[in-house]
């Protein structure tokens, strides 16, 4: 399989998850689409754009089981889908955005920028720390969002009615790369009158069944230049006809934004068509994504193999380097194509971004692989994607070279045994 990929045969891929990369095949068949771009770039961008995107529009709803193609549309990447829902209410002080300690730092810091604007919302953070389980979580989450309604009644009195819940929710986290029972949160959003917003940046593609009527969260947004295998600039945003209201307009606005007061009907998909000119072939490419999933045998004979080799590898990885699989007590019902293992690093080891640096010079720069390194809850981690080209090969050669950067780390900046000394000392003096 690594010969549907143009990777440089010195690299090892273990990181898909961040950036997705691009079959061969795929690559292949977006030529006629530029060639027609290029063409005649009129007749392309007027006309024929619009026709291939709406057509791939219902191929994609289907794929994720939506049944109307116009709840949804396609944004450049899972940021920008987010950004717009998130800038689309209208807030008031008394409301409250809601992130989780796990969620994409980008995301949360556009919760706080929000809380940051006047009126400032208040922006609450739920914490997940691994290991957990589906169980802790979903107890935690409703407790937690309990307490925010505790608080929201407590308002009720200034703002004479009750003042609004946003909470963003991942299905899959990126770091650790884990599966959340996102389904159960977003019921217990419902029940507990929250608004639900899915970052699904990492779903289509390693999710399976999809089925976003069934599961109606208020918002989803995926990427599908990830784990779907598009050309990098494709998400896809979904807001079923209810919430559509709230998505007033596009970002940036477009040509075809109607004042809500001059609407007859929808005025969702027609923003969403042109707002702004950008490449629209990564936006066909989800089709041409499908089909060589297709050609591949389908979701579930993909997503078989990807999953087996991120247990066996991650099994592997964790045996070489002395360490274990962040839920490996757990049946590792947080796994799908993105395993974590710990780093071999002594308990008392700093948490500096340094360190980060450090691996990435270390593997990525001077021996052409990578997993994604973070610090999570006391411990470093690294998440490895498991891929169509992925073997269990690829985790072996990765253990033995964490083993030798992870010498040369400590050796460098220590591992922090004097830092904790000093803390000891200093606490006594
Ligand atoms: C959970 C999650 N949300 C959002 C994003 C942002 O994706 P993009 O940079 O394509 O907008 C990522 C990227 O890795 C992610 O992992």
């Amino acid at each position: 399989m690594r010969k549907c990929f143009s990777f440089d045969p010195e690299y090892i891929n273990m990181n898909h998850g961040s950036y997705g990369s691009l079959p061969i095949p795929v690559a292949k068949a977006l030529e006629p689409y530029y060639a027609l771009a290029e063409g005649n770039p009129d007749l392309f961008h007027r006309f024929t754009s619009i026709d291939l995107i709406r057509d791939v529009r219902k191929r994609m709803a289907e794929f994720v089981g939506v049944a109307h193609a116009d709840e949804v549309v396609f944004v450049p990447n899972a940021s920008h889908g987010l950004n717009t829902i998130l800038r689309s209410f209208i807030w008031e002080a008394e409301d409250i955005i809601c992130s989780c300690s796990t969620s994409y730092n980008s995301i949360s810091r556009t919760a706080q920028f929000i809380s940051d604007l006047p009126p400032h919302p208040t922006h609450a953070i739920f914490t997940i720390n691994f290991p957990t389980s589906h169980t802790e979580i979903l107890q935690n989450w409703r407790s937690f969002l309990r307490s925010l309604n505790t608080t929201r009644a407590q308002a009720v009195g200034d703002l004479g009615r009750r003042s609004k819940i946003v909470a963003i929710v991942d299905s899959i986290i990126s770091v650790p790369g884990a599966l959340l029972p996102w389904e159960e949160m977003v019921k217990i959003c419902k029940e507990e009158d929250v608004w639900s917003v899915i970052d699904a940046a990492h779903s289509v593609g390693q999710e399976q069944n999809l089925n976003l009527v069934e599961a109606d969260p208020d918002f989803w947004v995926t990427n599908c230049h990830k784990w779907l295998f598009a050309k990098r600039g494709c998400g896809l945003l979904y807001v079923p006809m209810r919430n559509q209201h709230i998505i007033r307009a596009s970002f940036p606005t477009s040509h075809a934004y109607l004042s809500p007061k001059d609407r007859q009907g929808p005025n969702f998909v027609e923003q969403f068509e042109w707002n702004g000119t950008i490449d629209f072939v990564p936006y066909i490419s989800a089709s041409c994504a499908l089909d060589f999933r297709e050609w591949l045998g389908g979701e579930e004979v993909i997503n078989t193999y990807c999953h087996r080799i991120a247990l066996e590898g991650g099994k592997r990885l964790a045996q070489i380097l002395g360490t274990e699989i962040i839920d490996e007590h757990q049946g590792f019902q947080f796994t799908l194509n993105m395993v974590n293992v710990a780093v071999p690093f002594p308990p008392t080891m700093s948490s500096d971004a340094e360190i980060d640096m450090a691996f990435r010079k270390k593997l990525l720069i001077k021996k052409n692989i990578y997993p994604a390194f973070f610090y999570h809850n006391g411990k470093w981690w690294m998440r490895c994607s498991s891929q169509i080209w992925s073997q269990v090969e690829d985790f072996e050669v990765l253990g033995e070279l964490v083993l030798i950067a992870c010498k040369e780390i400590i050796a460098e900046f220590g591992d922090g045994s004097n830092l904790v000394e000093n803390e000891t000392k200093g606490d006594t003096e």
